[in-house]
C-alpha cells in the first residue's frame, strides 16, 4: 500500500511537537491520497550500492540528452532580473502555426503537469466525474483525488486503452475524460478510427484531454490529437518539451484547444508560469530538425533491439508506440526492479504503476539498451527458478 499523505511525517523535523491531528488539518480529499513518487535517481543508486556509473532508463528522459540548439540559446539566456512577458505571444504563434492554428489555440504550463492540474482547477467541482484509463499516467488520478473529483477507472484491455468501455463510462455527470496516446506506462497506442468514433461520440459536454507527452515518438498513422480538436471544439491536446526536445529540467508544457477553453485555463494559472529560459530554449528546439530525426532514429532502432531481444528471451512486451517498453518479468516486479538496481540499472517497476509483473523501460542509447539486457539475461534463471509470488533471488 502507497503511504498516505496523513502518515508521511516531515523530513528535516521528525518529531515536531504541537503539530495538529492531519485528520483535522488537511483537506478531507487528501486524506487517503498517497504522493506521487519519482523513480529512484542516480544520485540514490550511488550512494546506496556504491556504482558509479548507474544507467537510467526509468523516466521516459530524451538519451540522446537536449538539444543543441536550445543548448546554444540557453547559454546566451540575458534579462534574468526582469519579469518575461505573461502572454508569450511569439511562441505560442510559432506552436499553433505548426497545426494551422492560432495563438489564441495555445495554452502554455510549466510542465504539461501543470496543464493537466489546470484543467481541474478551472474545470473540476468536488464530487464531479472524471473518467480514467487504468493503468495511465498518475497524474491523472492524482489530481482527480486532491480536487475531490470522483475518478472512474477503467481497465484497459490487452494492455490498450479501452475505448468502448470508457464511452460507457461517459455520461452527464463526466466532466473530463482522459485519454494519453501513447499510453504510461504501457506505451500502446489506440487505432486512429477508433479513436476518432470515440471522440465524436463523447458527450459534448465533456472536456476531453489527450495527452500526448510521446507523440512524436509514435508512428505516422497514429492519431494527431490536433485533428480531433478541429472536429469537437471540447477537447485539449497537451504536449511536452520535456521528451522529444529533452527539456524536462527547464519545465515546459503547451497544449492546443479551442480558445476560450484556453481562457478559462489562463484565468486561473500562476502569473509568468513559463520563465524565460524554458521560452528561450523551446524556440530554440522547435527548429532543430536533426536533433529530432536523431532522437526519433535512436528510438526506432533500440526499441527493435529491445523487442527482439525480449522475443528471444521469452519475455512479453505490449507494443510500444512510445520512448519505453513494458516488459513482463516471471517475478513480482517490484522484486525484479531491485535486483536490477543492485547491477545499476534503474528501470521503473510497474509495482507502483497498475503492472504488478512488468517494467517500464525507458529506450536508452545502444551500449546502455545492452547492458540492461544482459543484466537481465543474467537474472532471469533465477527468477524462473524462483517461487511465483517471493522476491528476486541474486
Ligand atoms: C503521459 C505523460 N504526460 C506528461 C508527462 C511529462 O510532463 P511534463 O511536461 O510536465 O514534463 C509525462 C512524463 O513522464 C508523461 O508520461
Amino acid at each position: 500500500m502507497p503511504e498516505r499523505l496523513s502518515q508521511v511525517r516531515a523530513r528535516e523535523a521528525p518529531e515536531a511537537d504541537g503539530m495538529p491531528d492531519p485528520e483535522r488539518l488537511l483537506r478531507k480529499s487528501l486524506r487517503g491520497f498517497a504522493p506521487y513518487k519519482p523513480g529512484t535517481t542516480v544520485d540514490e543508486v550511488r550512494r546506496t550500492y556504491g556504482i558509479a556509473h548507474p544507467i537510467k532508463l526509468s523516466q521516459n528522459e530524451n538519451p540522446l540528452g537536449t538539444s543543441p540548439r536550445a543548448l546554444a540559446a540557453l547559454h546566451d539566456v540575458d534579462a534574468l532580473s526582469i519579469y518575461f512577458e505573461d502572454d508569450h505571444r511569439a511562441i505560442k504563434t510559432r506552436l499553433a502555426a505548426r497545426y494551422g492554428l492560432a495563438a489564441e489555440n495555445v495554452i502554455l504550463g510549466h510542465g504539461s503537469n501543470e496543464l493537466v492540474q489546470l484543467v481541474f482547477t478551472a474545470f473540476v467541482d468536488p464530487g464531479d466525474e472524471v473518467v480514467i484509463p487504468k493503468p495511465s499516467f498518475g497524474l491523472f488520478k492524482k489530481d482527480a483525488d486532491i480536487f475531490g473529483a470522483r475518478a472512474v477507472e477503467v481497465p484497459l484491455a490487452d494492455g490498450v486503452l479501452d475505448l468502448p468501455a470508457m464511452l460507457r463510462a461517459s455520461g452527464p455527470r463526466t466532466k473530463l475524460v482522459f485519454v494519453c496516446d501513447p499510453n504510461n506506462p504501457t506505451g500502446t497506442r489506440v487505432e486512429r478510427a477508433a479513436f476518432e468514433r470515440f471522440a465524436a461520440a463523447l458527450p459534448p459536454d465533456a472536456l476531453l484531454v489527450i495527452d500526448q507527452a510521446y507523440r512524436e515518438f509514435m508512428d505516422p498513422a497514429g492519431t494527431e490529437g490536433v485533428d480531433i480538436l478541429a472536429r469537437r471544439p471540447s477537447t485539449l491536446v497537451l504536449r511536452t518539451a520535456s521528451k522529444i526536445w529533452g527539456l524536462a529540467a527547464v519545465r515546459f508544457g503547451y497544449g492546443y484547444t479551442s480558445p476560450q477553453i484556453a481562457t478559462w485555463m489562463n484565468s486561473v494559472r500562476l502569473p509568468f508560469n513559463v520563465g524565460r529560459p524554458a521560452a528561450v530554449a523551446v524556440l530554440a528546439a522547435l527548429d532543430d530538425d536533426e536533433f529530432i530525426a536523431r532522437s526519433i532514429d535512436n528510438n526506432e532502432r533500440g526499441k527493435a533491439y529491445l523487442s527482439g531481444e525480449f522475443a528471444r528471451l521469452g519475455l512479453h512486451a505490449y507494443p510500444s508506440a512510445a520512448n519505453f517498453i513494458a516488459v513482463e518479468v516471471p517475478i513480482e516486479a517490484d522484486a525484479a526492479y531491485r535486483a536490477l538496481l543492485e547491477r545499476g540499472i534503474i528501470v521503473r517497476s510497474g509495482g507502483g504503476l497498475g503492472m504488478p509483473r512488468r517494467l517500464r523501460v525507458s529506450i536508452g542509447l545502444p551500449d546502455e539498451n545492452a547492458a540492461f539486457i544482459a543484466a537481465l539475461e543474467a537474472l532471469l534463471p533465477a527468477w524462473r527458478s524462483a517461487p511465483a509470488d517471493i522476491g528476486a533471488v541474486g
